[in-house]
């Protein structure tokens, strides 16, 4: 057996989001993906949208307490800025919503657990795309920080720990690039200001932030999905395609959260390709006054990087990242078959070692990680329990890889499983089940897995034995 402990005060928890929890009751507006649903059935899994989710509405109190049986010491959840403002224009809140969050908040806590709080995560209030366009829009950025500075007046005296965005690129690729996001556009230039826009709200948040935070402990970040680029081959062509690929995807939003300031490399650019975007020196000022406090790091799966195969002259629209690299599967990886995505646990190490000494070591979290599986009643056994006996294994393997980090004196504080209870996520709807509580859709009854005696456990152990057979599996091939 071997042991390994975690530091006291870490963080044992998992993430969630509003729209992907609570359900539509009483919310005013519809965010993207409420209107898409609307619009598209179709484009969800089995057509099932985001009206119940898993009811957090309404099973808020059962749900936390399940969580708590869980072994979460701190869970994230994000404020759905399409629930708690009534005038999207005005900024003014919704006296149900404020009630509700205010509930929320105060069950966590009543139960031991620190409750993190979110602002965007990926659900902008669709009249705002159809109005202004969305992030495309500068004057959109002025009306998040309205809902920003609304969240911490209400809630920062009982909140500590705030994230302004989760995975902006996501927003920038899902809406502007690859199409897997309402409005489903492919615009490269758009989607460079969109990025801008998006680390701008951030910043602006940030400084909002230090402005009325009531909590003398208060800290806020931001929430980014950073995913290491290896090279096919150690060919130049392959090694300058995962370094743009790395320069876009990770440091684009890390460098300016963190430093303060976009890589120099990448506005060079995107310069030189006439698709920058449009920036003002006050705005970047902004940029460079408001760091963030601390980091999330949301880490699934490697991308993996070539040079791209086809000419930049065949692309259909005028200019696309993909110009310098192509993402591929790597032949023979070790595979999530389910969701098809790389499981590459040491990558975790490396994020952590990257961190520490490209970016002064700054104090973050993993703020997802966990593993999609369908038809997870597959692993029902004669008690009514889902062994998920690959999701245990997943996690001790991304624990062992961390812990080597903090060992070598990584700043990590935490770790958060995607997710608590199997969750709606967007247009994969209920298809990939990461929680370590299961849902049933159709009573919305809830079920603690195998996993989830596992992770108390590790809560109530700061860490964990690992044990030969761990070992015998550990870097082996396995499938589901
Ligand atoms: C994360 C997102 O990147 O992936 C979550 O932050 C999402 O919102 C999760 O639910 C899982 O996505 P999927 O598509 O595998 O269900």
């Amino acid at each position: 057996m071997t042991k390994i402990i975690f530091p006291k005060e870490f963080w044992w928890g998992a993430a969630t989001s509003g729209p992907q929890t609570e359900g539509r009751f009483k919310k005013k507006h519809a965010n993207i993906f409420d209107y898409d649903f609307e619009k598209n059935p179709e484009r969800f899994w089995h057509e099932i949208g985001p009206d119940m989710a898993s009811n957090f509405y309404n099973d808020f109190r059962e749900d936390i307490k399940l969580m708590k049986k869980a072994g979460l010491n701190s869970v994230r959840t994000s404020i759905q800025w399409s629930r708690l403002i009534d005038d999207l224009e005005e900024g003014t809140v919704n006296q149900d919503a404020v009630d509700f969050y205010n509930a929320v908040i105060d069950e966590f806590i009543a139960n031991g657990i620190c409750p993190v709080i979110n602002l965007h995560h990926f659900d902008l209030p669709v009249d705002l795309l159809h109005k202004y366009g969305g992030w495309t829009n500068k004057h959109v950025i002025g009306l998040y920080v309205k809902f920003a500075e609304q969240c911490f007046k209400l809630f920062s005296d009982r909140v500590s720990d705030w994230f302004t965005h989760n995975e902006p690129m996501v927003v920038v690729e899902g809406g502007y690039l690859y199409q897997f996001h309402y409005p489903d556009l492919v615009d490269g230039k758009l989607a460079v200001q969109v990025a801008y826009n998006l680390q701008l709200a951030s910043s602006l948040a940030i400084q909002k932030f230090h402005e009325i935070n009531q909590n003398p402990n208060g800290k806020i970040g931001i929430v980014l999905n950073l995913s290491p680029n290896y090279p096919a081959s150690q060919a130049k062509e392959d090694i300058a395609a995962a370094h743009i690929a790395d320069l876009w995807q990770n440091q684009l939003f890390m460098d300016a959260s963190v430093k303060g300031e976009f890589p120099k490399e990448l506005v060079e650019l995107l310069t030189k390709d006439k698709v920058i975007w449009e920036s003002t020196k006050e705005e970047l000022a902004i940029i460079k006054n408001n760091k963030v406090d601390r980091l999330g790091v949301n880490y699934y799966h490697p991308n993996r990087a070539q040079k791209p195969y086809y000419s930049p002259n065949s692309l259909a629209v005028d200019w696309l990242p993909n110009k310098y690299f192509a993402n591929y599967q790597m032949h023979g990886a070790r595979m999530n078959v389910d969701k098809g995505w790389e499981i590459y646990p040491r990558a975790l190490y490396e994020i952590a070692k990257n961190i520490q000494k490209n970016y002064n070591n700054i104090p973050w979290f993993v703020s997802e990680c966990g593993m999609g599986v369908s038809n997870e009643e597959r692993y029902l056994n004669e008690d009514g329990q889902i062994d998920d006996d690959y999701r245990i294994q997943f996690i001790q393997e991304h624990l062992y890889w961390l812990h080597q980090a903090i060992e070598e004196g990584s700043s990590c504080f935490g770790f958060h499983l995607w997710t608590a209870i199997d969750c709606f996520s967007w247009r994969n709807s209920y298809r990939n089940r990461y929680g370590l509580i299961s849902v049933n859709i159709h009573t919305q009854e809830k079920t603690l897995k195998k996993s989830a005696h596992f992770f108390k456990n590790l809560t109530e152990n700061s860490g964990l034995e690992l044990s030969e057979e761990f070992f015998d599996k550990f870097n082996k091939t396995f499938r589901f």
